[in-house]
């Protein structure tokens, strides 16, 4: 059986660079779950529902057709939501439904049925500590806000979208504060998870760390 590698960390410390690196490597399919927590807000938000309405979006998640493709496209119903979801407005949605019980149960289960046969990279919040428990390698990535504020507003400045750092870096800072301080499955790093703090590293310094954790594991 394949092995999975768990990946989790605050928004902005690379974990989808380093996710898609890691499939070119060494054939993993690539599951980002913050993706299907960004679905259910979008898909919430389009319909007039409040990001509280528990029992609401649990109903909307049973009836919806979520799909994930390989190379990260997701789909609604058949409709490719792909384009909506990097907004801050989902950003900040998605950190507000994933503090849902319900929301993160219906997720997790459909997280943990796509993985079963083994061979994913998945990344998030709850992969290490709930979703893939006995993924063979754990990782926590991690840099300083400052940092991950840095790199959003030059990657928003490259693909021409409107940047500004100081509200760049509160929003972080918000979000970090949310998804840490949540009663359900906060972001934490678990006792079996190598921390890396990419502060001070390139992209390609992580990658191949990462890539050494994966080989040893696959010996
Ligand atoms: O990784 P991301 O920034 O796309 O995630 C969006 C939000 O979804 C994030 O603020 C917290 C939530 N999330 C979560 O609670 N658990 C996950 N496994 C993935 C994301």
């Amino acid at each position: 059986m394949k092995i999975n590698v768990a990946i989790d960390g605050p928004s902005g410390a690379g974990k989808s660079t380093v996710a898609k690196e890691l499939c070119k490597r060494f054939g993993f399919v690539h599951l980002d779950t913050g993706s299907m927590y960004r679905a259910v807000a979008y898909t919430g938000l389009k319909k007039g529902l409040k990001m509280d309405e528990e029992d609401k979006i649990e109903e909307m998640i049973q009836n919806m057709d979520l799909k994930i493709l390989s190379d990260g496209t997701v789909l609604v119903n058949g409709e490719n939501i792909t384009p909506y979801l990097r907004t801050d407005e989902i950003s900040m949605g998605a950190s507000d439904v994933s503090k849902l019980l319900k929301v993160r149960k219906a997720l997790v289960q459909m997280q943990q049925k796509i993985a079963e046969g083994g061979g994913y990279i998945m990344d998030g919040r709850d992969i290490c500590s709930v979703v893939l428990p006995d993924a063979e390698v754990k990782v926590f990535l991690t840099a300083s806000s400052e940092e991950r504020a840095q790199r959003r507003f030059l990657e928003n400045v490259q693909r021409g979208m409107e940047a500004d750092y100081p509200t760049i870096l509160e929003d972080i800072k918000k979000r970090d504060y949310q998804d840490s301080h949540r009663a359900n499955s906060p972001l934490m790093k678990t006792d079996d998870a190598v921390e890396i703090d990419s502060t001070n590293m390139t992209m390609d310094e992580v990658i191949d760390a990462v890539s050494d954790l994966v080989t040893k594991a696959s010996l």
